[in-house]
């Protein structure tokens, strides 16, 4: 596998030493937890190999609002961007202002699964390479089931009582700040995550079905929101409704959480020597709802090549250096990000020194793919709506039968004829 890096450095090196034409290029991406740190690491050594030089440029930490930043630079035709790291669900979005990379990564594609390729992959155009995978986890202190004698809950009805039960010993013990479940409840992208999870493992379905019908006004829907809603402000903080992905690991990681929802970027956050959980924890699958199963909804991200970029051939190398097997594997090895390379799964050193990413092969390869194909240019709309009826939901804002069925009303407007 390094070989096919080595060979993509050497010929990259070649060229740009050969010619002497070493540009400066700039990367868009968002961070969370250690993300740019990491990047940065990963473009010096580029820019090590290769002579080019690679800005950052640091967006918000909220996709939501990465999404409407590039699709502003992207319409107004931005020369200051050459690659963008891109959520999954923009590709059918996005498509129209990114280059067609499929010839140029043509001897690299056949190394990642073939449905992370697809999914990047619209009308034929291959818009992005992937550069990890994204499936959640339930984080749960051991030490602290331990004392009270209880089990890692299997479903949601046992986090809740679970939660409830551990939450209220350790407050009476004088733990005032203990809650029992953080998760992302903010009015954003990773809402639909979260709440499609909850919907899915209760056999409620999809928002939209793979053949664009609407189908998520449904009695199982509204019972897994209706457990939801129960959690905020008991289990829950009443402050759940505004955290995104961090705000739930500062809560959790600094000892004041049973359990909490979050993808694996947090556990070797959580496990380092500075943090006061460490030795504490650990990760399972999300719990099960109503209908026995448990779902995990599909996140990862991405590198695009702006159309507008004016230094698209060094843009295209960077993007095949960040996205190759050797650096998926630094990566999972820095920050337990999940490689879309399924041989990398068996690689002896990133079990050893990350267990998740090696045991969370299933986890992600069954993942439940949020609606963006079938949605396509409307997918952020589509999503905007069902956060925002789910947030209203959590924040006892009408019953959650009531608003899903708003919620049908207007993905129907929304859609008209087709999506
Ligand atoms: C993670 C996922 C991404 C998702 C986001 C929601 O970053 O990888 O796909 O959209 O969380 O907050």
């Amino acid at each position: 596998m390094p070989k096919v890096l080595t060979a993509a450095l050497l010929a990259a090196t070649i060229l740009s030493v050969g010619s002497a034409r070493a540009e400066e290029i700039s990367i868009a991406l968002g961070s969370v937890g250690r993300d740019v740190d990491e990047m940065r690491g990963q473009l010096d050594a580029f820019q090590k190999a290769t002579g080019h030089t690679v800005k950052i440029v640091t967006m918000p930490a909220s996709t939501t609002d990465q999404f409407g930043q590039y699709r502003l630079w992207l319409s107004a035709g931005n020369k200051d961007v050459d690659v963008y790291r891109t959520d999954v669900i923009w590709a059918p979005q996005l498509a129209a202002n990114l280059v067609d990379l499929t010839d140029a990564m043509k001897d690299v594609v056949g190394q990642h699964l073939p449905a992370v390729i697809q999914s990047q992959t619209v009308e034929g155009k291959l818009v992005a390479m992937p550069l990890f995978a994204d499936a959640p986890a339930l984080y749960y202190r051991k030490d602290l089931l331990e004392k009270h004698g209880r089990e890692v809950p299997k479903t949601w009805a046992e986090l809740t009582e679970t939660a409830k039960v551990v939450q209220d010993a350790e407050r009476q013990g004088g733990n005032a700040q203990m809650n029992g479940f953080v998760f992302q409840g903010a009015a954003y992208e990773g809402l639909t995550c979260d709440a499609l999870e909850w919907i899915a493992s209760n056999g409620g379905g999809q928002i939209v079905s793979p053949e664009g019908e609407i189908t998520i006004n449904n009695g199982k829907a509204a019972a897994a929101l209706d457990l939801a809603k129960g959690w905020v402000g008991t289990i829950a903080p009443q402050g759940v409704l505004g955290y995104m992905e961090e705000e739930s690991r500062g809560v959790w990681q600094t000892g004041n959480a049973v359990f909490m929802r979050n993808w694996p970027y947090a556990y070797p956050l959580s496990a380092a020597d500075d943090s006061p959980v460490k030795g504490k924890f650990d990760a399972v699958p999300l719990p099960a709802g109503e209908g026995g199963q448990s779902a995990a909804c599909l996140g990862g991200w991405n590198l695009a090549v702006s159309q507008y970029s004016e230094h698209q051939d060094v843009a295209i190398e960077l993007v095949k250096f960040l996205t190759s097997a050797e650096s998926q594997k630094s990566r999972a090895l820095g920050t337990a990000r999940l490689p879309t390379i399924p041989s990398l799964y068996e690689d002896p050193e990133i079990a050893e020194k990350q267990p998740l990413v090696a045991k969370w092969k299933t986890v992600f390869e069954n993942a439940t793919p949020r609606p963006s194909a079938p949605t396509k240019a409307k997918y952020n709309e589509v999503s905007q709506q069902f956060w925002t009826a789910v947030n209203k939901t959590l924040a006892g804002q009408g019953d959650a039968a009531t608003n899903l069925q708003d919620l049908e009303r207007q993905l129907r407007r929304l859609k008209r004829n087709a999506w």
